[in-house]
């Protein structure tokens, strides 16, 4: 059996600055593929909104949509730290999202097939119903379920206590300048990128970032082959005086 407690040692927090600093705990997916992650700060549990439109399988009844910060390896296991996320659509317009790994030993389940009415492990078979709950095989319980809320303008959001760290950021100086620091706990096989969002209600944008404070700030993406012993510290220039800087995973369709 898998251990989902190993994925539970990190709490997401991002700070605005500018003439206070306060902590306010969120986080955001890469806009482009997912929409937002969020991580409630009370709580620490992240919360990923996505826009229907922007995928159209799950405009459809018995659309099922995989998403993942990491591949899926030939043995059909995770990659990386977090769990492959499954969302489907019901017949009416209802939806569910379960931790993709199976229960049996954590083979990732595959979207689900209005022509067989199963979700199926490829390892050995074990079915689940469209939301989650177990049917038949090895794994003899059912696929962990993530309370899916619907939001306004076409968005739902997916609460996934598992999926969350924790960022420090604290100013520091560059010859006169100054910079942010942005210090936390990355992973191997995962892409990590800094956003950069204002209080105008305009989408986060992506900020460029360097590995050292007097540098120049060549990278928009971190992905590590080997997770550090230590934090990773990354360095942005803040793009205006008082906004929110984000650390945000990548996730696809997986
Ligand atoms: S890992 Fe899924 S049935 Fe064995």
């Amino acid at each position: 059996m898998y251990s989902p407690s190993l994925t539970r040692r990190t709490i997401i927090k991002s700070i605005l600055w500018g003439s206070a600093l306060s902590v306010v705990g969120e986080k955001v997916m890469s806009q482009s593929i997912t929409g937002q992650l969020h991580a409630a700060g009370a709580t620490s549990k992240g919360l990923i909104k996505l826009k229907i439109s922007d995928f159209p399988v799950l405009g459809v009844a018995n659309g099922s949509l995989r998403l993942g910060s990491s591949s899926i390896g030939s043995d059909k296991n995770p990659v990386g730290l977090y769990p492959p996320v499954i969302i489907n659509r019901g017949t009416s317009n209802n939806y569910s999202a379960v931790d993709a790994r199976c229960p049996h030993s954590g083979c990732v389940v595959g979207t689900y097939k209005p022509t067989v009415g199963f979700m199926t492990c490829p390892c050995h078979s074990s079915k689940f119903k469209i939301d989650g709950t177990y049917v038949t095989g090895p794994a003899n319980s059912s696929l962990i379920k993530f309370p899916v809320t619907p939001e306004n303008q076409g968005f739902i959001s997916i609460e996934i206590e598992e999926m969350s760290f924790e960022v420090l950021i604290t100013p520091v100086l560059n010859n006169n300048r100054q910079r942010l620091k942005i210090k936390f706990l990355a992973f191997e096989q995962i892409t990590y990128e800094v956003r950069f969002r204002t209080f105008n209600g305009t989408p986060s944008k992506v900020v460029p970032f360097s590995l050292s404070v007097d540098s120049a700030i060549p990278q928009t993406a971190l992905l590590l082959t080997r997770t550090p012993d230590d934090d990773t510290t990354l360095f942005i220039d803040p793009p205006t005086e008082n906004g929110m800087i984000q650390v945000a995973i990548q996730m696809r369709t997986v």
